[in-house]
């Protein structure tokens, strides 16, 4: 090579090099800022997005346990020194899709939607079958003395006579499979559905009872969700309106709010140990704020563990903020009071076997034993993502 040529090629190649050292050294400094924004560009949600993908079709298998607490000393309701025993049986395991229907996209930057869930029963993950006989208390005879509870004693009287010649028992003895999904019919169900009172709500699927009756298909069941796009302001999956208000009716003040919670699809990134994670659940009419516990591994990533605690499960004694939520009286911490969200009906949620709840609710029961390795209730996130 000619010696001039090749100075001109040293240069160029040190040119170069110096170009792509300053290039990489940018690339070191500013990975953060490019990786949000390719992340950035990834969380939106509309039509053929990654986002969107995963969004309307969720891709991993989900599925639902449930246990039932099989009540086994009904006949002694009368005597005051026996507590009720109960004796967990389950898992019913149910596989769960989860679908988004009748997608309509706004023009704000928002889009509004359905969710569908469908389940189908696992024998080989279930402990029983779906014939399993169990034992509850009546649900129906309990909510209509519950609704009654504050009339005159005359309508009581004669509502508790009633009741005993339909032979209304405090037991309920069914198969699993009704209880859960299939619903039964009840005397009771029927002669409700025609009182004024009891049917001032217009409450559907009235005709039968089971847990999770009308909901297998359903796309009406959850109500509607307006959630942002994340097109304008990357609040990607934040609830704006459920069944079109922004407020619900269920809650008064700022227990109505939806305050920027996650619709359940999408949270937020960056997050920091003193965070709150938001969510929103349709079967609370409400959000769940979740606060940080720990640094988990898992697979070599390091993710953030955040719980269901004092802000999900105190009553207004701890945090005031909670007040709101109880609906009237308060109750010992750990149950929430959904009657509101039910329809009226006596309603209440609470971590699996009490967990902790106030004692107050163990006591009066036997055969109900709260353990936090398996009752805890957690989401686990990669904090940046
Ligand atoms: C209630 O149960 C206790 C303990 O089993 C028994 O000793 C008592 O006689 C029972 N009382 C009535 C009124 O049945
Ligand atoms: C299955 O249920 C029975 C009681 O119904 C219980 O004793 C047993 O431990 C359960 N098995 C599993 C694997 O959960
Ligand atoms: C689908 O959504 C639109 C707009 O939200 C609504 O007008 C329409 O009635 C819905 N269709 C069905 C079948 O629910
Ligand atoms: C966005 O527009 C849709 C359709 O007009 C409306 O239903 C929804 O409430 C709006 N959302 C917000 C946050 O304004
Ligand atoms: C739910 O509905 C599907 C049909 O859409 C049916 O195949 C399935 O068995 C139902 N699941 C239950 C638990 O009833
Ligand atoms: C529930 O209890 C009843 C009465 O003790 C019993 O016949 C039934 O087999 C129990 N159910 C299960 C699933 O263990
Ligand atoms: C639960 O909420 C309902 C509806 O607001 C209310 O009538 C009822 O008294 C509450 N129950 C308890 C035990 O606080
Ligand atoms: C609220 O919860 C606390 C702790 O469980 C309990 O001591 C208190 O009595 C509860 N308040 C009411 C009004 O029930």
């Amino acid at each position: 090579m000619h010696p001039k040529k090749l100075f001109t090629f040293f240069v160029c190649s040190c040119c170069v090099s110096v170009i792509l050292i300053v290039f990489g050294t940018l690339l070191i400094c500013f990975t953060h800022i490019i990786y949000e924004a390719i992340l950035k560009g990834n969380l939106v949600l509309q039509p053929g997005s990654s986002a969107f993908q995963v969004w309307v079709k969720n891709p991993v298998p989900l599925y639902l346990k449930l246990y039932l607490f099989n009540w086994t000393n009904p006949k002694d309701i009368n005597n005051h020194t026996i507590k009720p025993h109960f004796q967990k049986i389950g898992p019913y395991t149910f596989y769960e899709t989860k679908e988004k229907t009748n997608i309509t996209w706004n023009n704000n930057n928002t889009v509004t939607y359905k969710n569908m869930k469908k389940w189908w029963y696992v024998p080989e993950k279930s402990n029983g079958t779906l014939a399993d006989t169990v034992i509850s208390v009546n649900p129906v005879a309990f909510s209509a003395a519950y609704t009654v509870r504050d009339f005159h004693f005359i309508v009581k009287k004669t509502f508790s006579g009633v009741l005993s010649s339909m032979v209304q028992t405090v037991e309920a003895v069914r198969p699993v499979g009704d209880v859960l999904f299939d619903g039964y019919t009840d005397a009771l169900l029927s002669i409700a559905a025609k009182l004024p009172f009891l049917s001032k709500n217009n409450i559907p699927n009235m005709d039968k009872f089971g847990w999770f009756y009308g909901r297998n298909g359903s796309e009406d069941f959850d109500g509607e969700f307006n959630i942002d796009t994340g097109r304008s302001d990357g609040k990607i999956g934040e609830l704006e309106r459920w069944k079109f208000q922004e407020h619900t009716p269920y809650y008064p003040g700022k227990c109505g709010r939806f305050d920027g919670a996650s619709a359940g699809d999408f949270f937020p990134g960056n997050l920091k140990k003193d965070s709150i994670v938001k969510m929103f659940s349709s079967d609370l009419c409400r959000y769940v704020e979740l606060e940080f516990a720990e640094e988990v591994m898992i697979h070599g990533i390091t993710g953030y563990k955040f719980i269901a605690g004092q802000k999900f499960l105190d009553n207004g004694t701890k945090v005031p903020e909670n007040k709101c939520f109880c609906d009237g009286d308060c109750m010992p911490s750990g149950a929430l009071n959904v009657s509101n969200c039910r329809h009226g009906s006596p309603a209440f949620v609470t971590l699996p076997n009490y967990y902790s709840a106030d004692p107050y609710y163990t006591r009066h029961i036997e055969g109900v034993v709260p353990d936090k390795e398996r009752d805890e209730f957690y989401m686990i996130f990669e904090p940046m993502s």
